[in-house]
């Protein structure tokens, strides 16, 4: 059975709500697991292994795919993520066609920056709505340790291209490890406020490949607002402009700032987010251990009818919550750069 695009005024025919009442409508697509540098808190030093270019979903499969879930399945906002999605040839193609789906509301980008510069221009062309750049730090040396590349001077080219080119509410998303992150706090907050953009530092979750993570290196919320209430006096929350946002803001001093509590304050009751790797898995969240592949089926003639039913089938099987907290946590066999951020 072959659907036919549907007039949105109408809720979606096949809306992707599992046992828990969470519907889903933020879809994260992954285009490559390939990266160009190697952060500790994601890839291993040597050797990943990345998947084959046949392994890949195309950019026909994944307009597809999109298209389906945005029309039948009221999925309302795309995140394109990693590795590092500008590493992925004629990325902007992709982007055109996607916003291009009609009852799309956002189309946004999660980018290490690096590369920013040479394609911000034609991503906003294409019809890109967002962009959030990763900045841990705004030393060089710590870049280094962090990345095991050098490259902070292209990350920082790469935001002031994106403010140049017009992107509006560009987010900058800081990790939160200890013994890293203290130092940098306040400076990353003045640097990000002195360019008008929001930062946000996320807690460092058990994603890493060399599944070195320990509790005791997350540096925690609770951490981070004594520091930014020592550094810049009173602490006001504003209130959250949606519930499935994992960011909670913070107003201080002059500057908002963002932190998503993902170890010590999990989101998991208000989560409206699945996942697409680039190899055509379906995953119901980022800490899953099972994964349903639509490639396979895709390229053997699957109608868009039996599509639609493997999504259901994963988001039906979602679990309550991530369980980071409980000692017996198993952090997913795939890590970051294999599962998009
Ligand atoms: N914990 C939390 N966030 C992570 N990211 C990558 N690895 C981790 C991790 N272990 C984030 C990056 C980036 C996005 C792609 O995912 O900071 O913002
Ligand atoms: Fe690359 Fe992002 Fe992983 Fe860093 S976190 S290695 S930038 S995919």
């Amino acid at each position: 059975m072959v659907y036919h695009e549907e007039n949105r005024l109408s809720p979606p025919r096949h809306p992707l709500i599992d046992r828990y009442g969470r519907t889903h409508t933020s879809l994260r697509i992954s285009v490559t697991d390939r990266c160009n540098i190697r952060c500790t808190y994601c890839m291993p030093e040597l050797d990943p292994i990345f998947f084959s270019r046949s392994e890949l979903l195309t950019f026909e499969e994944i307009t597809r795919i999109s298209t389906l879930l945005v029309n039948h399945c009221g999925v309302e906002d795309i995140r394109i993520t990693g590795g590092e999605p500008l590493v992925r040839k004629d990325l902007h193609v992709l982007i055109e066609r996607l916003s291009a789906i009609r009852n799309l509301k956002d189309l946004s980008l999660t980018t290490n920056g690096l590369l920013l510069k040479n394609h911000a221009h034609n991503l906003m062309k294409a019809g890109l709505k967002r962009i959030n750049i990763s900045l841990d730090t705004l030393s060089e040396e710590v870049f280094k340790n962090l990345t095991r590349r050098t490259g902070l001077k292209n990350t920082l080219e790469g935001i002031e291209s994106a403010i140049e080119t017009g992107f509006k509410n560009i987010k900058l998303n800081a990790l939160a490890i200890r013994g890293i992150t203290e130092k940098e706090i306040c400076d990353l907050i003045e640097y990000a406020s002195s360019k008008g953009l929001l930062i946000r530092f996320i807690e460092y979750m058990p994603l890493d490949s060399d599944k070195n993570w320990k509790r005791g290196d997350v540096l925690n919320g609770d951490e981070i607002l004594k520091t930014l209430a020592h550094h810049f006096g009173v602490v006001r929350k504003i209130p959250r402009p949606d519930a499935s946002q994992p960011a909670e803001d913070f107003l201080v001093g002059d500057h908002k700032v963002g932190i998503i509590r993902s170890v010590t304050k999990p989101f998991c009751d208000q989560c409206n987010r699945m996942r697409i790797t680039a190899d055509g898995a379906i995953r119901n969240c980022l800490f899953s251990n099972k994964e349903v592949s639509f490639k396979t089926p895709m390229r053997e003639g699957a109608t868009d009818h039996e599509l639609l039913e493997l999504f259901a089938t994963c988001i039906s099987t979602k679990e309550k919550s991530h369980g980071i907290s409980n000692e017996a946590f198993q952090p997913p066999d795939r890590p970051m750069y294999a599962i998009g951020g």
